[in-house]
């Protein structure tokens, strides 16, 4: 009777490594697969065969077995098999079960977000969106707002002036302000009127932590009948309440703009938060939209009135996010960007 006696390890182990190298395509390679690291393939029967050795020979053939077993799981990894192992597909074909290649996307600016939230808080006031130019005359960024030549408001808003001949309505310039919005919608169209007018404005400015050469802006104006303070503030307060959240207050500081009489300042203030050691922090210019105005554009102030009211984008984004810096809007560093990212559009 012929002893069983321990396998020829190194020789399986050679021939399959052989044979290995030698398959080309996925038939070929499953088949090796299955022939020597399958449920019924030449590892499982040596570990199986263990059983009939002496004892003796037991502990190292089946450290063999297994060392041989491993050797060939990582050479079957190594030719990509790996990859694949445990999946639906045979190695080399589509596998619709492995993950996707991540796709890079792009992400909604943070000044976006900001506008799109304040626009869709106005929506729901009532306020219909406008738009103006922003190389604009200077009639409609200055004198069609009661800001005349020799005002001192013209030195504030000092702009980047363009070099073409001057127009019926002035010399060319980048507007201020969206304030000129106010007048371009009441010279095309009758009251009652109720619009907001998001976009950029120019100054020349030194550029520093809080100031741009440009920026944004979101004008309203709303002129009717019998339109008072009472619904400028009531405006005010809700959509500060909307956008900073429930308890945001508002208060209304006397101001000058040409534009409007009586003029303010809005602050607003929320439960439990300072502004650098402030309760309130300023946010917006306001006020009742100056007769002069009106009648510059044909519309009879005995017979209609309004309020008009600015804010900036930057500013509401920075104390939104707490971002320190004006200039990082622009500066495009995807590090700034994509913490915004998750947030969407609204
Ligand atoms: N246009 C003003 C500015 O840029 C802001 C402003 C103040 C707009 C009062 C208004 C207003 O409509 O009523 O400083």
């Amino acid at each position: 009777m012929s002893r069983p006696s321990s396998p020829d390890f190194a020789g399986i182990r050679q021939q399959a490594l052989t044979e290995l190298s030698a398959a080309a395509d996925p038939a070929a390679l499953q088949a090796w697969r299955n022939r020597y690291l399958g449920r019924q393939g030449e590892t499982q029967k040596l570990l199986d065969g263990l059983k009939s050795l002496p004892p003796a020979e037991r502990p190292a053939a089946g450290k063999a077995a297994n060392d041989l077993r491993k050797a060939l799981e990582e050479a079957w990894a190594e030719k990509g098999g790996g990859e694949t192992t445990g999946t639906a597909a045979a190695p080399g074909e589509l596998d619709p079960t492995l993950p996707g290649k991540p796709y890079p996307s792009g992400a909604v600016h943070v000044l976006t977000q900001t506008l799109d939230r304040i626009t869709d808080i106005f929506h729901r006031l009532g306020f219909a969106l406008a738009d103006g130019p922003e190389i604009e005359t200077e009639h409609h960024n200055f004198d069609a707002l009661n800001t005349h030549a020799d005002h001192p408001a013209r030195d504030e808003q000092d702009t980047f002036y363009l070099n073409l001949p001057p127009g019926p309505h002035g010399r060319w310039l980048l507007r201020t302000q969206t304030s000129t919005v106010q007048i371009r919608v009441l010279e095309n169209r009758k009251p009652p009127i109720k619009i907001i007018a998001p976009g950029r404005c120019y100054r020349r400015d030194e550029v520093d932590a809080t100031h741009g050469i440009f920026f944004h802006q979101v004008e309203g104006l709303c002129v009717g009948e019998g339109i008072g303070l009472p619904h400028l503030k009531g405006v005010l307060e809700y959509f500060f309440r909307e956008l900073m959240g429930e308890g945001t207050k508002v208060r209304l500081r006397p101001h000058y703009f040409p534009f409007t009489e009586p003029s303010f300042e809005v602050d607003f203030s929320i439960p439990g938060k300072t502004f650098r050691g402030k309760e309130w922090l300023e946010i917006a210019g306001c006020g009742l939209v100056h007769p002069n105005v009106l009648r510059g554009v044909g519309v009879d102030p005995e017979k209609y009135t309004g309020y008009a009211f600015g804010l900036g984008v930057e500013r509401i984004a920075m104390v939104r996010h707490g971002i320190p810096d004006l200039r990082l809007f622009y500066e495009n560093d995807v590090r700034f960007l994509k913490q915004f990212a998750a947030h969407g559009a609204v």
